[in-house]
């Protein structure tokens, strides 16, 4: 049934890919030239509002990503032009899709070296917070690490352990290591916190209270993230810092261990 739909509709042709079965139905095409100017300007917005702090408190491959992967200022990321660059440096992709993946989608996708990426742009009412990912929070905020090495193959290897899992209990655990790191976490850098999560990177007034010292910065520690309760519609009252990404690739090879 696929294959005749395909047939018939060059675009789901063209989406296909053979090494995705569960999150196939989700990908779509970015349409770049349907974003407005006022769209443009409002990612211009959010972009000139972050970079002075972040140039200042962004861990150094952050910054070093975003111009490896092409970002500009002033105008929306096209997802093809990212991934042209992306792709020869570390085999990730930024890849469209439709919004919230399930987790089996999701995982399966990092597992693939494809960031699941949404599209749509926050309007001016919420330029501080969405609760849902928008394009902002996905590629300002997540992208430009896959063009680091050690970050890429530990983003990768989190995707496949989580792809094997189904009990809930585990899940939520390896979620746990995800929102710490991927999203809120902090690394070391010639003794300074420096930030890489991209909840912070995205956010100015999170990543602001947390350089404030607004929150408990531990140690990063394994079985201490993976016990640590969060609530995504708070502010963190502890995050954890890494000394270097190795560590975190290493975390996702013990985290293996424990849970085989
Ligand atoms: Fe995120």
């Amino acid at each position: 049934m696929g294959i005749a739909i395909s047939a018939l509709n060059p675009a789901a042709a063209k989406l296909n890919n053979p090494k995705l079965q569960v999150a196939a139905p989700y990908l779509i095409e970015q349409a770049w030239a349907d974003y407005t100017p006022e769209q443009h300007a409002i990612w211009a917005e959010l972009v000139t509002r972050r970079m002075p702090q972040l140039r200042q408190h962004a861990c150094q491959e952050y910054l070093d990503g975003f111009h490896q992967i092409g970002l500009r200022e002033d105008k929306l990321p096209n997802l093809t032009e990212v991934s042209a660059l992306l792709q020869p440096r570390t085999g990730w992709q930024s890849t469209p899709v439709s919004g919230f993946l399930p987790p089996d989608a999701f995982f399966e996708m990092l597992a693939n070296r494809m960031f699941p990426t949404t599209t749509w742009l926050r309007s001016r009412d919420s330029m501080e917070y969405t609760p849902e990912p928008d394009i902002f929070h996905d590629v300002f905020g997540h992208v430009p690490m896959h063009a680091h090495p050690v970050f890429g193959d530990f983003l990768q290897n989190y995707g496949k352990i989580c792809a094997q899992l189904n009990d809930h209990e585990q899940l939520e655990r390896m979620g746990r290591l995800f929102w710490f790191t991927v999203e809120f976490g902090l690394i070391r850098q010639n003794g300074e916190i420096k930030v890489y999560g991209s909840g912070l990177i995205s956010s100015h007034g999170e990543c602001t209270r947390v350089l404030a010292g607004g929150c408990e910065v531990k140690d990063f520690d394994l079985d201490a993230v993976l016990n640590q309760k969060f609530d995504t519609g708070e502010m963190q009252p502890v995050l954890y810092a890494v000394e270097s990404f190795s560590q975190i690739y290493e975390a996702t090879r013990e985290a293996e261990h424990r849970l085989g």
